[in-house]
């Protein structure tokens, strides 16, 4: 067995150059106090280790000292929660390696001959530094949402997890952890031995088993084996055209790819590392003039993640994937002993992207032309349901879903045949958090933008020979679509006359306690904006909102009456400072109250609520590249009428202000969402300095400013 090992070494060196070659490491650290991030990639594995330190002035009992290790291969993680034995804080630290400077190495040792497990053990190792003796007193090894429910579910704990987690010593003076997943083959090890002096570590043991530390460096590796995903490199992540943005742009190049795989791409890291639906299909709409089309390609990999995932029964689309160790773990509460995928799909507005993406793709780009029947042959292999049924089936049974759900509306249009979030869900599109909607049950995006752009794609799609079975869809969408284009705005139409819209932002400013000027002198008429949602009455919800971003960004509507004073309206908002309009030096708030005239209502969309009055990265940048949309018409054949008249000035007015926030905040844009403090104007804060809730360092739709820039129109 000996000798075999060796030939097997030999023959491992003898590929590794080669290999290298291709995926050199790639290594990215980004730092957000209390969390330095850092990101390791190379052919074997991809990780993401975050380091929380607490300083003499932390309160330790919220900033948690912290070693988290985050795989996207299963969503995936390991996490370290530490203390100081004194009791005091704990500060702690990754060195640099005192051979080649870096801080994570590849960690990649074959499986052992024979295992059930065939996949290598791989991860990272580096060097941490405690600054004072420190007790290791609770691992979770497994799922990052395991990880998740503990660190913002109010610290919940699986036993059937916890109990599996075993203590060793590692080596003669290092000690582990590890725990093997519900699958049975599965194992996360986390190890730790002493370097350059350190005492050894000693296993404390009692009601729970602690690892204990002096004060000192010690090597850690976190490891596990489970089947490897294959990361698209910066190269491959974008088309031949934008191969210069892995230079202009390293660290979003970076993390783009950090997200990005041969069969999927994640929505952020660490704490959505997996597969979103809107998240992915909303970037790559946003990106796609930069993204690598093709076999292989990030495009490809976007559309096929979602078809697999089809809910094949009723169309939908799946919005999050649970696989993995959470995924036994679900079915495991079910009393059923199974390692598949799942889905859910509690989302209303996910379904309408696909028919969007597909006909830009399949539609209007020359290689997505070619792909199409190569591609929409495969069959699905990810969840067992599907599993062998071809992708065009799928992506036909969504647009029968959406074919379905937007015919009574066509045929008669009255508010309760408008689209609404399922009853038993609070949320259902974008705005996900519990107030995001204002209570809200029938969403405006969903109705005025994305139930018609999807209508319009599935046109284009029949047009183009898809879906043979339903020839008639060349028809029958765009007949929809055009009623659901024309019909819909009116019942989300809020308009507040001059001196009430005065007395309401006055009353704001009072109740939310607002340092910042009231600029009630920007009111110089009617107000007139569309409510984020209509209640279960069919009544708007006087929030005015960023989502007339969505159809600026998917629709070419045709009413000009309508367009023009859907325009005006936009326009007049970007121009107005908040809170009469949206905008601020930080950016545009994606949510304003201003108008409710409910304290309680208003109240629930604060700086520090998700989807309050904060700012939105991906909003800016379809904000952004929708009016850059509507404006290219004024320059195409058949302009619309709003080209000729004063608005276009003022649309144009907007763009500029528009961009002048942007830029003006490029050193937040690759967050998901920023919230503000007022001192001498509105001050750009993290989220996190008001919320409990830890918020992704790296997110997919926010790092869509690397294909959207200020054009010339
Ligand atoms: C420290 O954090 C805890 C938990 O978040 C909180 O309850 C407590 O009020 C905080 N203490 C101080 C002094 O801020
Ligand atoms: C590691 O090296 C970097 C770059 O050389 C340096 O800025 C950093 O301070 C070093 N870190 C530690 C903990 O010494
Ligand atoms: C793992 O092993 C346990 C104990 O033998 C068994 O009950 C369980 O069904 C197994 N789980 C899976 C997913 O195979
Ligand atoms: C992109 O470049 C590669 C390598 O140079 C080439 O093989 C490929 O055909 C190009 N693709 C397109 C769409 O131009
Ligand atoms: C798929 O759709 C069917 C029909 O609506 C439903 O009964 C089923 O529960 C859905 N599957 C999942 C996993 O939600
Ligand atoms: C004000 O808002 C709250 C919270 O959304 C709601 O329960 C209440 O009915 C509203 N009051 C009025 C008068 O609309
Ligand atoms: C709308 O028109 C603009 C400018 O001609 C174009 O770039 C965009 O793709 C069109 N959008 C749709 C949904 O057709």
């Amino acid at each position: 067995m000996a000798s075999f090992a060796v030939i097997w070494y030999l023959f491992a060196a003898c590929l590794a150059p080669a290999l290298a070659v291709d995926c050199p490491a790639s290594r990215l650290q980004l730092s957000e106090p209390p969390y330095e991030n850092y990101f390791f990639s190379d052919c074997i594995t991809s990780s993401h280790v975050i380091v929380t330190s607490q300083e003499a002035d932390s309160n330790t009992s919220s900033v948690k000292a912290r070693l988290l290790v985050a795989w996207p291969a299963g969503n995936s993680g390991a996490a370290a929660y530490f203390e100081a034995e004194n009791n005091g804080p704990l500060g702690l630290h990754l060195e640099n390696s005192t051979s080649n400077g870096e801080v994570l190495e590849t960690v990649n040792e074959p499986a052992v001959d024979g295992a059930s497990n065939e996949n290598p053990r791989v991860g990272v190792k580096g060097l941490i530094h405690f600054d004072t003796p420190a007790l290791l007193t609770l691992p979770i090894l497994g799922s990052i949402r395991t990880i998740r429910d503990y660190s913002e579910g109010g610290g919940i704990l699986s036993l059937d997890v916890q109990n599996a987690v075993v203590t060793e010593k590692y080596g003669s003076d290092g000690g582990q952890f590890y725990r093997t997943w519900f699958d049975n083959v599965t194992t996360t090890w986390i190890d730790f031995v002493p370097t350059a002096g350190a005492e050894a570590v000693r296993i404390v043991t009692g009601d729970k088993w602690m690892l204990r530390f002096g004060t000192g460096t010690y090597e850690f590796r976190a490891t596990f084996n489970y089947p490897p995903l294959v990361q698209l490199s910066p190269s491959e992540v974008f088309n031949n055209a934008s191969q210069g943005l892995a230079r202009e742009n390293p660290d979003l190049t970076k993390s783009l790819s950090f997200l990005s795989y041969s069969n999927k791409l994640l929505a952020g890291s660490w704490r959505f590392l997996t597969y979103f639906g809107r998240d992915s299909m909303l970037s790559a709409l946003l990106m796609e003039p930069v993204l690598s089309q093709g076999e292989g390609g990030a495009i490809e990999a976007v559309i096929g993640a979602v078809l697999e995932r089809i809910n094949k029964t009723d169309g939908t689309v799946c919005h999050e994937e649970n696989l993995g160790d959470y995924a036994t773990f679900l079915a495991r509460q079910e009393g059923i002993s199974s390692t598949a995928p799942s889905c859910d799909y509690k989302m209303i507005d996910t379904d309408f992207f696909l028919p969007i993406l597909m006909k830009d793709y399949f539609v209007d780009s020359n290689t997505g032309k070619g792909r199409a029947a190569q591609f929409l042959n495969k069959k699905a292999t990810f969840l067992d349901e599907n599993a062998g049924i071809a992708y065009s089936t799928l992506a036909q049974r969504t647009a029968e879903k959406i074919m379905i759900i937007t015919a009574p509306f066509a045929s008669e249009q009255v508010a309760s045949n408008l689209l609404r979030i399922r009853d038993d869900q609070s949320v259902g599109e974008w705005r996900d958090s519990n107030s995001g909607l204002g209570g809200g049950r029938i969403p405006y995006d969903v109705n005025t933008a994305l139930a018609p752009a999807g209508l319009r794609a599935i046109a284009s799609l029949t047009k183009a020979g898809f879906f043979p079975d339903h020839s008639d869809w060349a028809e029958t969408a765009d007949m929809y679509a055009q009623t659901w284009e024309d019909e819909t705005l009116q019942f989300f139409q809020v308009s507040v006359p001059r001196s009430e819209a005065q007395q309401h932002v006055q009353q704001y400013v009072s109740d939310a306690a607002l340092a910042g000027p009231s600029n009630v002198d920007q009111i110089e008429s009617t107000m007139t904006f569309y409510g984020v949602s209509l209640d279960a009455n069919g009544e708007p919800v006087r929030i005015m909102n960023t989502d007339d971003c969505f159809r600026l960004f998917l629709l070419n509507t045709t009413n000009q009456e309508q367009l023009s004073a859907f325009l005006a309206q936009t326009a007049d908002h970007i121009l107005r400072d908040f809170p009469v309009g949206l905008h601020t030096d930080v950016g545009l708030f994606v949510a304003n109250p201003a108008y409710t005239g409910n304290k309680s209502l208003s109240n629930q969309f604060k700086n520090s609520d998700y989807h309050g009055t904060v700012v939105w990265s991906w909003q800016l940048a379809m904000m952004a590249a929708g009016l850059a949309r509507q404006l290219a018409r004024c320059r195409a054949y058949g302009a619309p009428d709003f080209c000729k008249q004063d608005v276009y000035s003022k649309v144009q007015e907007a763009y500029g202000k528009l961009w002048g926030t942007i830029n003006a905040n490029r050193a937040q844009l690759s967050g998901e969402v920023w919230s503000w403090r007022y001192d001498n104007g509105y001050q750009p804060v993290p989220l996190s300095a008001f919320s409990t809730t830890e918020s992704d360092i790296i997110q997919l739709w926010s790092l869509t400013f690397l294909a959207i820039h200020r054009e010339d129109v």
